[in-house]
């Protein structure tokens, strides 16, 4: 295999989604302190003023990182919306594709699912649609809109794909949420194979305390999955969001790790 580079050497322009809390933020902090410092980071998410929070957490940290704030719902995806996302974020700060040596999006948007219903209680169109428009079908119009303003097939190119071992093995009252996170590592797969000259990490956090965690603990009423979560909390498998992004940072430092190919920070089971 022809010999890869430490990813966080080269002038990037890195879009993060899902970066305003969680694993989002904690990614954006870590990558911050890593690439160079003519790189420009975008933070995405739907809350503006907690995006600005995390901007200053990295430029007081990182004073000499460019990081700029986009507001966007990953759910909206009528015609259009995200079009022209880039060329607009490139165009209103002077940018442009030439500035750069490499481009990466980390697509770590994500919801989970109403975990008081079971599988055959969703019959309702509008909360199926609205799941997969924001996990799967606003992921992959963003990464389209990614590539076609950044389609310089001889420079660096990179996603990272935050997956979960909900995708693979079936998680009680998670239905959708699992059905979403096996079709975005498959669409992967599948660009992995069409488009061989971007990198792409397919990488699963394992069980990390954050909102979403949390919100799941509440949530579900299903008893198998509510002692699995239990079990987790007490056998001490939930991690702040720092230890799998530490491990997410090695991995793309090393750069070995095989396009599309499901990459878990710890084992689980
Ligand atoms: N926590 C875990 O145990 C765990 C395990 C495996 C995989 N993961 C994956 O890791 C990623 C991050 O999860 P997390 O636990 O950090 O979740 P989280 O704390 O709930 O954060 C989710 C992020 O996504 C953003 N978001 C949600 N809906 C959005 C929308 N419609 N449009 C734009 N942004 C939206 C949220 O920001 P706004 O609310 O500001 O929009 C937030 O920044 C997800 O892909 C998740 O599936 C998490």
């Amino acid at each position: 295999m022809e010999q890869q580079q430490n990813i966080f050497l080269k002038k990037t322009f890195v879009a993060i989604t899902g970066a305003s809390k969680g694993l989002g933020r904690c990614i954006a902090l870590q990558f911050a302190a890593k690439f160079p410092v003519n790189t420009v980071f975008v933070l995405m998410a739907r809350n503006e003023q907690a995006l600005e929070n995390v901007k200053s957490e990295i430029t007081s940290k990182t004073p000499n990182v460019t990081v700029l704030v986009q507001q966007y719902d990953q759910g909206s995806v009528g015609k259009d919306y995200f079009k022209d996302i880039f060329n607009e974020i490139l165009s209103g700060n002077n940018l442009s594709e030439n500035d750069f040596e490499q481009f990466m999006i980390v697509h770590n948007c994500a919801t989970a699912t109403d975990g008081s219903k079971r599988s055959l209680e969703l019959c309702d169109s509008v909360e199926v649609r609205s799941n997969f428009d924001i996990n799967l079908t606003g992921m992959i119009l963003l990464n389209t809109s990614f590539f076609q303003t950044f389609s310089d097939s001889k420079k660096s190119r990179v996603v990272v794909n935050m997956s979960s071992i909900s995708g693979s093995a079936p998680m009680t009252c998670l239905h959708l949420y699992c059905a979403g996170k096996a079709a975005r590592d498959m669409y992967m797969r599948v660009l992995a194979a069409e488009e061989p000259s971007i990198r792409i990490l397919t990488f699963a956090p394992g069980v990390v305390d954050t909102d979403m965690l949390k919100g799941v603990e509440r949530g579900c009423t299903d008893d198998a999955m509510v002692a699995m979560l239990k079990q987790f909390r007490e056998g001490g498998k939930v991690t702040l969001p720092e230890i799998p992004i530490s491990k997410l940072v090695e991995i793309l430092e090393a750069n070995t790790f095989e396009n599309a190919v499901f990459t878990e920070s710890d084992t689980l089971f």
